[in-house]
């Protein structure tokens, strides 16, 4: 037990006066020292519940997963430094890790590996499912149906083995549901996963192959497409993990939790802001590529613009992940020789915007989705995929809190109270009255 921990415990009790009441909340100390207030009693001592829109300081759980530390810029996953699983381990070894805790043995691994190549296959009827949306339809939205539409296959009880083989089944299928609903949305016909391939070059053998030509995957492409998804397997309790837990916490299945964290994560404030980067940098190229103009409108409170892919709820420093993938950005730039007007203008807003008070004093620096766009582009991801392969890599962080959250005795399910604000008891009056 490290010195912070024991120090914090000789003092573990919140004291707290509400409405005359003076009550004691014990405090729980996590693993690195982090305080929480244990409030579960607290309705019952004192009638009163915590209000925190956002949950800025809410804790929903305990978990054992991934440390955030936003201060300091550090994110581990199960104790790891992403700089280090960044440089050496693969994403099934990462995906591995955060599932069962450790890192695996290389028996483990290949077993593990293998088992994902022999589910990677999606039942024929799953063609009939695409044709039945518009050829324009989102990766997302069809993603998370067809995540939901999944649970529809594989109908058997809830047993410890169901659960195991639901979680390959995702992990394998994700790649190919993914990859087929670009394929949809381009007209292609399904490119069928190839057992041969690693879990990277496979999705991007999906991707880009066509029944009459092969695709060969320059590996460089692959290994950057590896590292992007490691640098997005977990991230704690964000908006869309959070929604896997509460749904799952209902007791939904594997597959229908997922499915609604994947909706969440569309969102332009979670996921989708990558997209959302990459457009507002093309905005910016057609404009003349005046990146001044458009950080003056992100500091404008009467404009709603803001600098895409800036700021994070935790991080109060620089995203590590961002440090990484800007990095890999100039790497891939040199080898690849695409990428260099968009990268010149995030570089530039980046330079203005850390010399500005406007985001000096708010801490607002670049999070992980400033540079992950620009990667994606490099590599031949089309833009409206790119929340998706955000889907692709955080799939084993959605399953990992899936599953922690269903083992937990601690679970019960997710329902938040309120402090009701609207009219006091009034008598219905009848229509014919009301004028
Ligand atoms: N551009 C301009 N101003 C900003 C930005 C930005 N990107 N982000 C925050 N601010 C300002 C905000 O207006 C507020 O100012 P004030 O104190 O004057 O009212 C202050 O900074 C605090 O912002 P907030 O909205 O209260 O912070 P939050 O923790 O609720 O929101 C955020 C976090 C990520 C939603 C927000 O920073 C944002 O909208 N960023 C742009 C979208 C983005 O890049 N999202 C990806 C997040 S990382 C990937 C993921 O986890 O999904």
């Amino acid at each position: 037990m490290n010195q912070t921990r024991t120090q914090a415990e000789a003092t573990a009790v919140a004291r707290l006066e509400v409405g005359g009441k003076n009550v004691e909340l014990p405090v729980v100390v996590g693993s690195e020292g982090e305080l929480g207030i244990d409030t579960q009693k607290l309705r019952q001592l004192t009638g009163a519940i915590t209000l925190d829109p956002g949950f800025g300081n809410t804790g929903a759980c305990q978990s054992a997963i991934t440390f955030i530390d936003g201060e300091k810029g550090i994110l581990r996953y199960r104790g790891y430094p992403i700089q280090q699983l960044a440089e050496r381990a693969t994403f099934l070894e990462v995906a591995w890790l955060l599932l069962e805790g450790d890192l695996p043995t290389k028996p483990q691994l290949e077993t593990f590996a293998g088992e994902i190549r022999l589910h990677t296959m999606l039942h024929e009827n799953f063609r009939r499912f695409f044709e039945a949306l518009p050829k324009d339809a989102h990766p997302m939205p069809t993603t998370a149906a067809a995540v939901g539409a999944l649970a529809t296959f594989y109908q058997a009880k809830e047993t410890d083995e169901q659960v195991r083989i639901s979680v390959i089944r995702l992990l394998a299928k994700i790649s190919t549901l993914v990859a087929y609903s670009y394929k949809h949305s381009i007209g292609q016909p399904f490119v069928y996963p190839r057992n041969d391939l690693d879990y990277s070059t496979n999705f991007l053998h999906m991707m880009f192959a066509t029944p009459c030509e092969d695709y060969t995957v320059d590996p460089a492409v692959a290994k950057a497409l590896d590292l992007l998804l490691i640098l997005h397997a977990d991230h704690e309790q964000n908006c869309s993990t959070s929604t896997v837990r509460l749904v799952g916490s209902s007791h939904a299945n594997l597959f229908a939790s997922v499915g609604a964290g994947i909706s969440a994560l569309w969102g332009p404030l979670h996921g989708g802001a990558n997209q959302e980067v990459i457009e507002m940098l093309e905005r910016i190229a057609v404009e003349d590529g005046n990146a001044d103009r458009f950080v003056a409108r992100a500091k404008d409170k009467g404009d709603n613009a803001r600098l895409m892919g800036f700021g994070h709820r935790v991080y109060k420093s620089y995203d590590p992940r961002a440090a990484i993938l800007k990095q890999t950005c100039q790497e891939l730039r040199g080898r690849l020789g695409s990428g260099g007007k968009l990268l010149d203008i995030a570089f530039r807003l980046e330079e203005l915007a850390l010399s500005d008070e406007y985001f000096v004093s708010r801490n607002l620096y670049p999070n992980v989705d400033f540079y992950s766009g620009i990667i994606y582009q490099m590599i031949g991801i089309p833009v409206n995929m790119f929340t998706a392969m955000f889907v692709l890599g955080r799939m084993p962080g959605w399953i990992a809190h899936w599953l922690e959250m269903r083992k937990d005795p601690a679970t019960r399910i997710g329902r938040p109270r309120q402090i009701y604000v609207g009219a006091n008891e009034r008598a219905y009056v009848p229509l014919s009255s009301r004028g």
